[in-house]
């Protein structure tokens, strides 16, 4: 059994932005789509079975749910789904704090890879990007291995707490380890499903730089509403796999409610056929009491494409007043492996598209700096730092 996984990361943004709202032409979105697009659901005790018919029906699923469509649905998760419902409220509760004490945890020498991110840090990586519509909160459910804490500090720091918050980090911590065991599980079935071994994934995500975040999408003003204002701009994450146990919308009295509109929440992008090139925005809308499992940038380098990124945006409402709240889990590669195509999808395309291979925490630190977490100034990391001792050498024989 291996180890349990280390800790932290986030989404990236890629230069897919537009504002959802308004589809450029040729784009096909409409909620009823997903039903007719058929993303397939894997079943989890599909994969844990011993029962070789049962596994095959999950790795045809996830070939076709990661191949085509870059997402999936997943049952037989463990995520206990009242118990995320509970985690909201108290994520709520924690964000009506005074603002000095939520300033307190909000730590840009971590890169806000732990605590608080407030409302207008991040931002998009496209131009003509906006900062988020949101405020977030991060935390790694596991703890760090020291080796990598000492090597990417920024990547894998302690976790921080609001003081007199046991519930909210008891609730936080389950649902992150719910998400990772559902994730790992997902892994092994998707090498199985591209004919790897089956600890291929899990073997390669041991060590990442795994984290759990809340979000709470921000309420728009009146005078806000359909001004282009998004609640997170469309992008792909840049990690491995991403899980999604649910959001649920905050009707302007404070109430969990239905959708305001239909434009409102989260909608992915499917992979571009000939006959839809720029692919089709489906609602991420699993069926009752599955999860959605989305494919990151460092499986889709890793798999040479054969598994794709999937785009997504979370729009906001057409009403003022209403907020969401949501959280994901973001499964990464270790920090130390190298991101490139495993030998069998090294085909020439393949060595085009995904080269030069990076270490993963690398690559992190990078796209946390396009993102605005981490200070541009991290990039000057990222290679030899110590030419100045042959000046101060010379200096002295001099
Ligand atoms: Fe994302």
């Amino acid at each position: 059994m291996a180890r349990p996984p280390r800790g932290t990361g986030e989404t990236a943004r890629t230069r897919v932005v537009r504002n959802p709202w308004r589809p450029a032409a040729g784009v096909a979105r409409d909620a009823e789509l997903m039903t007719a697009l058929d993303i397939p659901t894997v079943d989890l005790a599909d994969l844990r079975s011993n029962d070789r018919s049962r596994i095959e029906v999950a790795c045809k699923a996830i070939r076709e749910a990661f191949g085509t469509y870059g997402l999936a649905y997943v049952k037989g998760h463990g995520v206990d789904s009242d118990g995320v419902m509970r985690l909201y409220d108290e994520f709520r509760a924690f964000a009506k704090r005074p603002e000095a004490e939520k300033q307190r945890l909000a730590r840009p020498d971590l890169w806000f890879q732990r605590g608080w991110t407030p409302p207008n840090t991040e931002v998009a990586v496209a131009s003509g990007g906006q900062p988020d519509f949101k405020e977030c909160y991060f935390m790694a459910p596991y703890d760090n291995d020291p080796v990598l804490e000492a090597q990417y500090p920024e990547l894998f720091p302690p976790n921080v707490w609001p003081e007199n918050s046991d519930a909210f980090r008891a609730e936080y911590t389950k649902m992150g380890r719910a998400l990772h065991e559902a994730g790992a599980s997902l892994l092994r079935g998707a090498a199985l499903a591209l004919g790897l071994a089956e600890s291929t994934f899990t073997d390669i995500c041991e060590g990442g730089a795994h984290v759990t975040r809340i979000l709470h999408y921000l309420a728009l003003a009146p005078e806000q509403v359909d001004t282009g204002i998004v609640w997170g701009e469309e992008h792909t994450d840049f990690n491995l796999l991403t899980l999604l146990p649910g959001g649920r919308f905050v009707d302007p009295s404070g109430k969990p409610a239905p959708k305001p509109d239909d434009k409102s929440g989260l909608f992915l992008r499917t992979r571009g056929t000939p006959e839809n090139p720029a692919g089709v925005q489906v609602r991420g809308r699993p069926p009752e009491g599955c999860i959605v499992a989305q494919i990151g940038q460092q499986l889709e380098i890793l798999t040479g494409g054969e598994f794709v990124a999937t785009p997504h945006v979370i729009t906001a409402p057409g009403v003022a007043g209403w907020t969401r709240d949501s959280s994901a889990h973001f499964m990464h590669a270790n920090a130390n492996s190298v991101l490139y195509p495993l030998a069998p999808f090294q085909s020439d395309s393949a060595r085009k598209s995904y080269g030069p291979p990076v270490l993963a925490g690398t690559y992190a630190i990078k796209t946390l700096a396009d993102i605005g977490l981490a200070p541009k100034s991290v990039i000057d990391k990222l290679g030899y730092r110590h030419y100045d001792r042959l000046e101060a050498q010379r200096r002295v024989q001099s």
